[in-house]
């Protein structure tokens, strides 16, 4: 097994989880592309793991249920792990509803690796956005499960940030996550 100190010296930054967590349409996927861009941009190595895409393969056999979610959620966060061990900075977009899920991904991480993101946007303005007309679809009874109309989302308790994502622009929203960011980028193990 090769050291994470390698990793550092070789990527010349440390490695940590960005977890975005938050409602369908509240801006996860799209936050979670411009920060992978801003840090690629700054030389920073990264990898994206979002839940519309994990679960066309790794989480095909997945639903909707409370069980199915928090596997979704565990298979990610063990991943996430693995790719963290690389070296890379993880940018997860899941809804991941369950704080009782959330924490325990939390749980595989040291201190300071790990940043719970909650995009704080209410219901109606998501709904409002319904980018993928799912919502529609959830109202009318034809999406069972649908997390804010006939399925719960808890709320984080103690996030890393919170965004509000209907009252800050993207470029607002960046900022905020490269400023959290920035200390951790830089820890090092070794010099
Ligand atoms: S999670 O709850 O298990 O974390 P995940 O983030 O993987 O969810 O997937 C959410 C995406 O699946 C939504 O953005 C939406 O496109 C789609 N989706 C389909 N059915 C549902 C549903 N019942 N509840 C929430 N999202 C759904």
């Amino acid at each position: 097994m090769s050291s994470p100190c390698q990793h550092e010296l070789i990527k010349r930054h440390a490695a940590c989880v960005v977890w975005f967590t938050g409602l369908s349409g509240a801006g996860k996927t799209t936050l979670a592309l411009a920060l992978d861009d801003a840090l690629r941009c700054r030389g920073v190595h990264t990898a994206v793991l979002d839940g519309d895409s994990l679960r066309l393969g790794l989480n095909s056999d997945l639903g909707f249920s409370p069980e199915d979610r928090a596997t979704n959620v565990r298979r990610t966060a063990q991943v996430s792990k693995l790719m963290l061990d690389a070296g890379l900075v993880v940018i997860v977009s899941l809804i991941s509803p369950q704080a009782e899920s959330r924490d325990q991904a939390r749980s595989l991480f040291n201190a300071n690796q790990f940043f719970e993101v909650y995009l704080n946007t209410p219901l109606a303005v998501c709904e409002q956005r319904d980018p993928k007309g799912l919502y529609q679809l959830a109202r009318g009874g034809d999406i069972a499960q649908f997390t804010g109309i006939s399925a719960g989302y808890e709320v984080p308790a103690n996030p890393d940030l919170v965004l509000q994502t209907h009252q800050y622009t993207i470029s607002e929203c960046l900022e905020r996550l490269l400023a959290m960011l920035e200390p951790a980028l830089k820890r090092r193990s070794v010099n």
